[in-house]
Order: structure tokens, then sequence, then C-alpha cells
């Protein structure tokens, strides 16, 4: 018997079976011989959402969240948000190796010749209504994108597949800000070629009369530092929504439809959104006590608490904090910034989310630098959906490429009615 394998007894029959562990991990085919009869389904395992399988064998990121790390390509975040930029890291997660200075050249350039949308994206987004939320005219124009680029359906094509990672990461920025535009009921900004990605995104954001836009450039790093820390975070919500969408086989530009729609709810990329209505509802520092109060007798989540990874402090919200002076000292302080900081000096101290291991995730501090940096509180989801476009092309591809993935289906355990007889509507009731 091998050291490295689960003995298995079924005591409804006394058999034992050997399943081999390699990397930590049992494959659950070996589960489905583990039958009483031989025409019986075999054993399935039962794991809602998610919590305790591995969906696949990935080489992009590595979080270990009993302790905090997080890594891309085995590169420490803190140093990439340090040295890297956004682009570079892009090109990171998607190569697994950082860009000789004339690859990362070309690859600054590729994306920049991918920034404009085709004028009749943007007609489509005229149609929205003035107050459309920004999220929604993103998730739907990345949809819609799929219908001007009909050759994206060739996955398989290397040199079409690249075409397609360069239009999505080059053109996401380009979406979001005319969807901002659009709730603003200004003209839209077409890209500026001269400017990096993060100052042309400021640009076609913030341009007004001025002839030339010019980011301020400790806002435009702190832009580019959040770009970083939000690109990738290995198999959550809306990265999973991408794999199983792509799995079908669909084109990237719907895939990523989905996965940005995943990304919109309160509880995975809304969170930073709703951190700063809370802290709106929550008004004063005299008011956390009674707020926390209301969060333990469960009628609420404190929002940007908690991680289905981390049970420690997220260490993407370690260097937000730290960011959030540099942009302050520009913008000067958001008055919810001390109520952000009491909150989480109670709550850190608090037995509810200490037995719980809840700490402050990448949410907690990001809406705030955002606010302060003049973008709208409901435009943070699309902020936290440019980056991470480049972590769900990275693990699209990973998952095209792997031979061991299928189209995703899971099995279910029915518990519904047993076979019956269909009744007639004039028998019934
Ligand atoms: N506030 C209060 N209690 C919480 C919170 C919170 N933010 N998060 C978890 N808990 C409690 C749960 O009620 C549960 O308590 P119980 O054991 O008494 O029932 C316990 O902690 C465990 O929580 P789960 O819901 O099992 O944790 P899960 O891994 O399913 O959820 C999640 C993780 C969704 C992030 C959750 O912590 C949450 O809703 N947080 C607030 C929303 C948020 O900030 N989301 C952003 C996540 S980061 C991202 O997506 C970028």
């Amino acid at each position: 018997m091998s050291k490295n394998s689960l003995s298995i007894t079924d005591n409804r029959t006394g058999k034992i079976y050997e399943v081999p562990i390699e990397n930590e991990t049992i494959n659950t085919k070996y589960l489905r011989e583990i039958k009483i009869n031989p025409t019986d389904l075999g054993l399935l395992t039962y794991d809602p959402a998610f919590v305790n399988t591995s969906i696949c064998k990935s080489t992009i990121t590595y979080i270990d969240g009993d302790n905090g790390i997080l890594e891309h390509c085995g590169y420490p975040i803190e140093e990439l948000a340090e040295q890297s930029t956004f682009l570079e890291t892009a090109y990171l997660i998607l190569h697994r190796q950082l860009p000789t200075k004339n690859e990362l050249d070309k690859w600054i350039n590729d994306i920049t010749l991918h920034t404009f949308i085709h004028e009749n994206v943007k007609k489509l987004m005229e149609g929205f209504r003035y107050d459309a939320h920004p999220m929604g005219m993103f998730v739907s124009t990345l949809a819609a994108l799929s219908t001007f680029y009909p050759e994206a359906k060739l996955i398989f094509d290397e040199e079409l597949r690249r075409k397609q990672i360069l239009r999505l990461i080059g053109k996401v920025p380009t979406v979001a800000a005319f969807a901002y535009r659009h709730t603003k009921g200004m003209p839209y900004v077409y890209p500026d070629n001269d400017l990096s990605f993060v100052g042309n995104y400021l640009n076609m954001m913030f341009k007004i009369a001025e002839l030339r836009y010019k980011p301020h450039p400790v806002l435009e790093k702190a832009l580019d530092i959040l770009f970083i820390l939000h690109i990738d975070h290995e198999q959550n919500c809306s990265t999973t929504a991408m794999r199983v969408v792509g799995s079908s086989h669909a084109d990237p530009f719907s895939a990523a439809a989905a996965a940005a729609a995943a990304l919109y709810g309160p509880l995975h990329g809304g969170a930073n959104e709703a951190v700063l209505t809370m802290l709106d509802q929550i008004g004063s520092i005299n008011n956390i006590p009674q707020f926390i109060k209301t969060v333990k007798d469960g009628k609420g989540k404190l929002m940007g608490f908690g991680h289905r990874v981390y049970k420690n402090y997220d260490p993407r919200a370690r260097i937000i904090k730290k960011l959030a002076d540099q942009v302050f000292d520009i913008t000067g302080r958001n008055p919810k910034l001390e109520i952000a900081l009491e909150l989480e000096r109670i709550a850190l101290q608090d037995e509810y989310f200490i037995k719980r291991k809840l700490y402050p995730n990448v949410d907690f501090y990001s809406g705030l630098i955002y606010k302060a940096m003049g973008f709208p509180t409901d435009f943070f989801p699309v902020l936290f959906a440019i980056p991470r476009t480049a972590g769900w092309i990275s693990h699209w591809q990973e998952m095209i490429l792997d031979p061991e993935q299928k189209i995703a289906r899971p099995r279910q355990i029915y518990l519904g009615s047993q076979k019956r007889k269909y009744t007639p509507i004039s028998r019934r009731g």
C-alpha cells in the first residue's frame, strides 16, 4: 500500500478502497468505484459552493490564506505592487514569466493598439438609460463585443486567441470610461495612446475642456498599484464563472461578461461599493458599537470583512491601507476613513470577529481611495473589473489548453418527488 494514499472502508460492504493522494488532494473519480451493486453510480462528493474542491491545476496565483500570503507566478504581491506595473504584471500572469525590456515594450504597444472600440459599440452604450448602473452597462457591453469579433469563437487558434486577449485588456478601460461618461451625460473621450494604460484611462474618465489631460502622477501610480492588487485571486467566484462558461467553448468576450456579472454581486466585487454605503449608514464613530452589535446579532454583515480563503489579514488590504495615505495627501482626507479605522480597530478586538477569523479584505479600504480620487460609489465594481479582466483571461487560456479539462458539469443530489402520474388540471385540488 503506497504511503501517499487514503484507505477507505465502505462499512456497507466491508470493502477497502485505496485512493491515491496527489498534491494533498484526492481525485473524486476514484470514489465512483465505491458502490454496493456494479450498476450503482458510485459515491459522489457533496460540496455546495466548492468550499473544499479544487476545480483545476493552475500555475498563475498562489494563496496561503492562513498566513496572508499572495503570490503571482512566485512573485509576492508586495514586491509586484512596489516594483512592477499593471501591464507588466498582466504579462507575467499570462506568460508565467516577467518580460524582457523588448517584450514589455511590444506588449504595451500591442495593448495600446487595441484601446479603441467600434463606433457601433458606442452607439449601443448610448441606448442605456441615463441612470443605468455602470456595472450593468459594463457586463452587457462586454457580451456585445463578441458580436463585433466573431472570429473570437476560434478559441484553439493561438494567434486569434492572442488577439482577443489584447482586445479584452485594451478595451475594458474604454468601455468602463464610456459607461461613466454616459451616466454623467458627458461626451465620450477617445483613447489617447500617448498616455500610460492608467493615464489614458483617467483621461477617458475625467478630461473635460483641457487641450491635453495630465493625470496627477501620484494618483496615476496609486491606481496602477490598485490594478496590480486586483489583477487575479485564483478561483474566486468571477474567475470560476469565466472558467465554467469558457468550458463550453463560448468565446472569451461572452465568458468575460459572465465573469463580470459574477463580480457585480455585493459578496464579491460589489463589496467595495457596499463598504461605502455601510460607512454612510454608520455616519459617525459614536454609532460604531451599535452597528457592531447589529452585525453580531446576525442582522447584517460588516462589509469588507471576511474572506473564503484568508483567515488572516488580506495582504492586499495592508498595501491599500498604506496607499491611502499617499492618495489622501493629494486629495485631502476622506472623513469616512476615521470611521473605517475605528471600525477595524473595534472589530479586530471583538471576540465574534476573532473567533471567526474575520479580517479586512481588499475591499475595506479600496472604496475610500476610489472615492477620494473622484470615482462615484456605484462605479467601484467596474474599477475592480478592469484589472481582473487580465486574471480572467489568463485562467480562461489555462483552462482551454488543459487536456484534463472538460465542459463543467457538476452533479446533484436529487431530493424531489419520486416518479408519479401526471394529473390533468381538471382533477387537481
Ligand atoms: N460580517 C459579519 N459576519 C461575518 C462576515 C462579515 N463580513 N463574514 C463572515 N461572517 C460570519 C458568518 O456569518 C459565519 O458566522 P457563523 O459561523 O456564526 O454562521 C462565519 O463568519 C463564517 O462565514 P461564511 O459565510 O461561512 O464565510 P464564507 O467563506 O462563506 O464567506 C465572504 C466569505 C462571502 C467574503 C463573507 O465573509 C462576506 O460576506 N463578507 C462580506 C462581503 C465582502 O466583504 N466580500 C468581499 C470579499 S473579497 C472579494 O471578493 C474581493
